[in-house]
């Protein structure tokens, strides 16, 4: 492997006003984190304590082992939604390591309105269910909920994807073999009494847990019984008379030592194995990446720039570099494990779709898991390229990444824009994680392009009815909301808010989630190329 070679001058003025534009962007994002982390009314925090209750980060601290990393799973999701309070959707989650092993952990805060359940939240659990299947991770869940956010009850109740698919994939969770440890440190009310009823393991707090279908309120309006949450489904109900819970905790800090105790004796999985080597840190600064991606997004630069401050060493075996050159594919390590890693150098044509193929079938073939960076327009359009197939050879790229059986992460570090979104392996093609970065923008295509197909469109009726075109102030009537709306919705905070990818990063801390995360995915077996592709269109 050859150590790439920068052309990046970090003295010239571009690098500089590129890096001064990322770091606005980075403190940006930091701020947003330790937002949704710290923001608790006063209300809340006097409550919690008053319930002799251990604060989320303090719960997470306890659990989790000392000094090792932890992954966290879309913690701005439902950032601005709602009272724009609703912090992560109301719950924080994660990969991290527990005696020695890693699992999730999905913990419900009970400082966001009781804990309940937001549409959102509802997402945000069904993805870190999808994780844990398709990683084979353990879900931890610390479960202190009012249950539905009663006002929004149609948004999370009766769809395919709302709250009964929780309890629907605890089941297929717990038939693949997934442990599925609950603590249950507050409210497990109504369908929320199904998250420990469906678990393998359910430690319940005395005096603040309290599992049940209906809670004293409505026991009392549909029977006229009055009885105290405590004697309804408290720990001592629910461990010594119905069975519901196994372990009887005198309180939170107790509850985290059992479930430590309860993941310690779990069998440990053989990890899948992939290449690896000695890990080591790139020969350049990951944070020179600040100044590397153009403020412009719409600015190309060369890709390899950007690999060459992931991977170790700088190492890079470049595929077939002098074909199709505006997709860069090649072997590298990260962290000590092999990926191979697909890069944009432009839109993409044929050359580059047929190469991206070829990659793609050898890495999974060869069990090697593989790394997407997308900063993509699409595919090339005109005339010549419909002539020459390229969308016959997209679909080819598009088979590839979709049949591919190997862990695949994808990174959004500029445009992911049409079917470059699909073919780079966006949200539908099911990458183990796929996450943002914070200059990244997301659609299916760019604001400009699609108010120019508006009007197009537009003067295309009038000239068939024989008319003018528009008027320029109705031309930019047009364009401005079409423009407005997809810098809106096309930034990497609406997307992250949305659950469409699993965080948004610093393009600098890159690397580093990336070896957490082929290390999480390895959990689970490499399947391997087994069954073959589907048919390719010649
Ligand atoms: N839907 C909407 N809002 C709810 C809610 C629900 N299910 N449960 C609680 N809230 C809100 C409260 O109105 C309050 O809002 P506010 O901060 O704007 O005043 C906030 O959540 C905190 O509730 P509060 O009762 O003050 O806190 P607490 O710590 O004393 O108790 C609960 C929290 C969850 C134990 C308690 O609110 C409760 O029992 N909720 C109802 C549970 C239930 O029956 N759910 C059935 C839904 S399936």
């Amino acid at each position: 492997m050859e150590v790439i070679e920068t052309r990046i001058d970090v003295k010239s003025d571009e690098f500089k006003a590129n890096y001064e534009v990322m770091a606005s962007l980075v403190e940006d994002l930091k701020n947003e984190l330790r937002l949704a982390r710290d923001e608790r009314s006063e209300k809340a925090m006097k409550r919690n304590e008053e319930l002799g209750k251990i604060p989320m980060q303090k719960r997470l601290d306890l659990l989790l082992d000392p000094n090792t990393p932890w992954l966290e799973i879309a913690p701005l999701a439902a950032k601005g939604m709602y009272d724009r309070k609703v912090h992560g959707a109301g719950t924080r989650a994660g990969i991290g390591v527990v005696s020695g092993r890693e699992v999730l952990v999905h913990a419900n805060d009970p400082m966001i309105k009781g804990g309940t359940i937001y549409p959102m939240g509802v997402k945000k659990t069904l993805r870190c269910q999808t994780i844990c299947m398709e990683n084979n991770l353990p879900m931890i869940m610390l479960v202190d909920s009012g249950g539905a956010y009663l006002p929004l009850q149609s948004e999370i109740f009766p769809d395919s994807d709302d709250g009964g698919r929780i309890f629907y994939n605890q089941a297929i969770m717990s038939k693949m073999n997934i442990p599925q440890i609950t603590a249950v440190m507050g409210l497990c009310t109504a369908g929320g009494a199904y998250i420990p009823a469906m678990s393998d393991h359910v430690v319940h707090v005395t005096k603040t847990g309290a599992i049940f279908l209906g809670g004293p309120p409505l026991v009392k309006a549909a029977t006229g019984e009055e009885v105290t949450a405590e004697e309804l489904g408290g720990a001592d109900v629910h461990c010594r008379l119905s069975g519901v819970s196994d372990y009887f905790a005198e309180d939170d800090a107790d509850a985290i030592e059992i479930l430590r105790s309860i993941v310690g004796i779990l069998p440990k999985p053989e990890k899948a194995s992939v290449p690896r080597r000695e890990p080591v840190p790139p020969l350049y600064d990951p944070q020179e990446i600040w100044g590397i991606v153009p403020r412009n997004i719409s600015m190309p630069y060369d890709v390899r720039e950007i690999i060459a401050r992931m991977v170790d060493g700088s190492e890079f075996l470049e595929f077939k570099a002098l074909y199709g050159p505006t997709l860069v594919c090649g072997w590298a390590y990260i962290h000590g494990y092999q990926v191979g890693i697909l890069g944009n150098n432009g839109v993409l044509f044929s050359d580059s779709s047929l190469k991206a193929t070829q990659f793609i079938s050898l890495c999974d073939r060869q069990g090697i898991p593989l790394l997407f960076l997308q900063n993509i327009n699409g595919y090339i359009i005109g005339r010549e390229y419909e002539r020459g197939g390229i969308t016959k050879d997209g679909h080819k790229m598009v088979h590839a990444v979709s049949t591919a059986t190997v862990p695949k992460f994808t990174v959004i570090v500029g445009a992911s824009f049409g079917a470059g979104n699909y073919g780079m392996c966006g949200r539908g093609y099911s990458p183990r994680f796929l996450w943002m970065w914070p200059n990244a923008q997301i659609g299916v295509m760019g604001g400009e392009q699609a108010a120019d197909v508006l009007v197009s469109v537009k003067n295309d009726q009038l000239s068939r009815a024989g008319q003018p075109p528009l008027p320029q102030e109705v031309v930019d009537g047009i364009r401005g909301p079409i423009i407005q709306s997809a810098i809106q919705e096309g930034n990497a905070y609406y997307s992250t808010a949305n659950l469409w990818d699993d965080g948004v990063l610093d393009p600098a801390a890159t690397r580093d989630v990336l070896g957490l995360a082929v290390s999480a995915s390895l959990n689970a077996p490499l399947v391997g190329r087994k069954q073959g592709h589907g048919t390719f269109r010649m």
